[in-house]
């Protein structure tokens, strides 16, 4: 069998020549899978660390000695031409298991692709990000999930909608950075119930929450142990990163003071952010707990950790000066949306507050007659299926039912700023 040893031998160059490494392979060299899948990961899951028009990173959850013999094969849909890139790996934190990741590479933008861990396992799908955002492009927002019934029914109502992408804005899990096999079932119910109409595995995306962290506040990474065991191809070394989707979209990830400051670097780095971005005609910030809460108390002089106090003394006012488009805040497990708002004022010119996370928790949020920078707020678990259309945006609050509770119209705003120039 010439064509399995040659096979064997791109294998072994591909291992040889390091992780994340793609050969073509077609013809006799294309792989023979197996009739019958027979290898399943525990877990498998997609997310970006680099811009998602052209890459995919592929993570998957397996004992050590199953993974390391399973390059990942992708090939676009309908393409014979098969490529295999090797993974690197790194222990499942507190578990005997390791999650294996690649990132793919040089793809085609809104291109459907398949692949498969090793030559045994189910086929799988996914799609890259348009290069232009010239059709809708729709994701879904939330947070607060945890792995119960609740969220379970939130991620089924999510996949219904086939987004390109879900974003959880903190408190995934539940696991408080300890509990490892709640961490695990988190990503198998993802890994399950996160896949579109069209059979393709939805990528996620996600920021710290206090939930992810041992002490919740004022720690180092090494306290989030799980958070990062999967996401820190894109938060690398801080707690906060950007996503740039093209020249057409970015997204803004914060953190709320659970492993990094919200005053000093992580502000200036957001600063910068922000200025390098004016001509980006969508900019959407995430962090975790609310600048505007629906639940907890406010209160302007309270500085403590954990209130939004922060984050509306440092950050707020880049948000108003920049005009970013729309502020996704989580950890109050409610639904929320504000008026638009400059500096809690309701103003027509303002900026737009959505959440309050409740994916799988919930709790009764105060009126907007109580907090009038409140324009509605609802009871319900919930996820916001955001539509961009051109210059329109429409936000669309679901419960876990799939009822409308909310839709919010705004337009296209200008980023650019005479004191930004
Ligand atoms: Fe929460
Ligand atoms: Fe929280």
């Amino acid at each position: 069998m010439v064509s399995f040893d040659r096979r064997q031998f791109l294998q072994s160059a591909a291992a040889l020549l390091g992780a994340g490494y793609a050969l073509p392979a077609f013809g006799d060299d294309a792989p023979v899978f197996t009739p019958k899948a027979s290898f399943e990961p525990l877990a498998t899951f997609l997310t970006w660390q680099g811009d998602p028009t052209t890459t995919m990173t592929v993570q998957w959850v397996s004992s050590k000695e199953e993974g390391e013999k399973r390059p990942v094969w992708y090939s676009k849909e309908g393409s014979m031409e098969w490529k295999q890139a090797i993974a690197s790996s790194r222990p499942f934190p507190m578990l005997k298991h390791f999650i294996f990741r690649t990132e793919l590479t040089g793809l085609e933008p809104g291109t459907d692709y398949r692949f498969r861990i090793g030559l045994d396992s189910a086929e799988k799908k996914f799609r890259t990000m348009p290069n232009k955002a010239t059709n809708t492009i729709e994701f879904i927002s939330g947070g607060d999930a945890g792995v119960g019934e609740e969220a379970q029914h939130t991620n089924q109502v999510a996949a219904k909608q086939s987004p390109s992408f879900v974003f959880l804005g903190g408190d995934l899990a539940y696991e408080n950075g300890t509990f490892a096999p709640i961490f695990l079932q988190f990503l198998k119910n993802y890994s399950t119930q996160l896949i579109d109409e069209k059979g393709r595995l939805i990528p996620l995306l996600g920021c710290l929450g206090n939930h992810e962290v041992r002490g919740g506040y004022r720690q180092t990474r090494k306290e989030a142990p799980f958070f990062y065991s999967i996401f820190d191809g894109l938060f690398k070394e801080t707690g906060y990163a950007s996503l740039d989707f093209g020249d057409y979209m970015t997204l803004i990830f914060l953190d709320s003071n659970h492993t990094t400051p919200i005053e000093g670097e992580q502000t200036a780095w957001l600063a910068k952010t922000l200025k390098d971005r004016q001509e980006c005609p969508n900019i959407f910030v995430f962090y975790h707990v609310p600048s505007y809460p629906s639940f907890r108390p406010i209160d302007l002089e309270d500085d403590e950790a954990g209130t939004g106090a922060a984050s509306r003394k440092h950050w707020v006012p880049l948000f108003e000066r920049h005009n970013v488009d729309a502020v996704f805040e989580h950890h109050d497990h409610t639904f929320k949306r504000t008026h638009p708002l400059i500096d809690g004022r309701v103003d027509s010119k303002g900026i737009l507050y959505l959440g309050d996370g409740s994916w799988g928790k919930i709790r009764t949020p105060k009126s907007p007659k109580e907090r009038p920078y409140l324009a509605v707020t609802h009871e319900a678990y919930h996820l916001s299926l955001h539509r961009i259309e051109g210059d329109d945006r429409f936000h669309v609050a679901l419960t876990d039912s799939g009822k409308i509770v909310d839709v919010c119209a705004t337009r296209k705003k200008s980023h650019l700023h005479p004191a930004n120039s």
